[in-house]
């Protein structure tokens, strides 16, 4: 199994180098723009797997796509960050064009991979993907839910104080801190729902701190975080690679389900060896429904910037 990463920077690296020690495919391929910055991670990924007890064989590349060829899953981590001065729809133009051209390089090595779209605005960009690139549908996928549904359990289990993997928690809706929605509702300690241990303010704050919780990471790091996006990166490979068909929070294509079409925004998701097996439809309430129409209203908007790229 062959898992390509494009865009070697923070994000990318952490995630070839979290998929390598978990051994979840047998070659991962890193790939960037940068004169031998691709190499130089992968070489330094390589050097650790004597002592952390791998055999994924890590390489890098300098933007030779060939090394790419065959890939089963590539992710796109290229991109951008904003600068200061730069608008949303700039930012927006400059990312567009890098995913499409990662895009179509990718497609002239591999015929029918699976891609998982990381570079932001994710859900947007997740949408450009899928207008432009000619792949069935299903086997596109944005990466936000799972880093933001991480994120959500881990504020869950500092509240209850109560080890993180006993709780089980979605986030759905756009890769925003304004869009997201932590269904608190359906989040459980074991089962047994949050409700039942915390107060209503302390779920309030535990939403909250998780809708702010990449701004939070980004004003004490002074970039964007990597360790739980390429954690999370990883966890949806292996679901992809194993089909382990694991239940993961996707922006997907949504074609009327959750009243909603045209548009990728997060959704709980089977994961399997297809990409999106299957999209599962939950009982929002009425206030949720509303949160989610509200959040595919904004995730529409940004859409819009795509203008010509589309
Ligand atoms: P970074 O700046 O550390 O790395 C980006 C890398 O992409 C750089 O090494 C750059 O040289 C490379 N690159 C730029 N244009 C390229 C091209 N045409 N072909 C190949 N490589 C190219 O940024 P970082 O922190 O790794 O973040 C990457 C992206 O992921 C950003 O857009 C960030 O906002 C997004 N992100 C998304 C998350 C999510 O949950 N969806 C979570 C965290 C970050
Ligand atoms: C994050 O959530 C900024 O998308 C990035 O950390």
């Amino acid at each position: 199994m062959r898992v390509s990463v494009i865009g070697a920077g923070n994000v990318g690296a952490t995630a070839a180098d979290v998929m390598a020690a978990k051994s979840i495919c047998n070659e991962v391929v890193l790939l960037d723009i940068k004169d031998g910055y691709a190499e130089g991670k992968a070489l330094d990924i390589m050097q650790t797997s004597t002592t952390r007890g791998f055999d994924t064989i890590v390489s890098g590349t300098t933007g030779d796509y060939s090394k790419t060829k065959d890939s089963d899953v590539v992710v796109i981590t290229s991109g951008m960050p904003r600068k200061p001065g730069m608008s949303r729809s700039e930012l927006i133009g400059i990312n567009a064009k890098i995913v499409q051209s990662v895009t179509s390089s990718i497609l002239e090595y591999s015929k029918n991979p699976v891609i998982v779209v990381v570079s932001n605005p994710m859900d947007t960009m997740t949408y450009l993907t899928i207008k432009t690139c000619g792949l069935d549908k299903k086997r596109i996928i944005g990466m936000g839910g799972a880093l933001d549904s991480s994120r959500f359990k881990t504020y869950i289990s500092k509240a209850l104080k109560k080890p993180a993997n006993d709780i089980h928690g979605m986030v759905i809706g756009g890769h925003g801190d304004k869009t997201m929605i932590p269904l608190s509702r359906f989040a459980s300690y074991n089962g047994l729902p949050i409700s039942n241990f915390l107060k209503s303010g302390e779920i309030e704050d535990v939403v909250s701190s998780t809708m702010v919780g990449g701004a939070t990471l980004t004003k004490l790091l002074g970039t964007s975080a990597w360790y739980a996006p390429g954690a999370a990166i990883s966890f949806l490979v292996e679901s992809i690679l194993n089909d382990s068909k694991r239940i993961i929070p996707c922006s997907v294509y949504l074609d009327g389900e959750y009243g909603q079409s045209d548009l990728c925004i997060g959704v709980p998701c089977i994961i399997g060896k297809n990409g999106v097996e299957e999209i599962l439809d939950l009982k929002l309430n009425d206030d949720e429904k509303l949160k989610f129409k509200n959040s595919a209203d904004s995730v529409r908007e940004m859409n819009e910037s795509l203008g010509q790229n589309l």
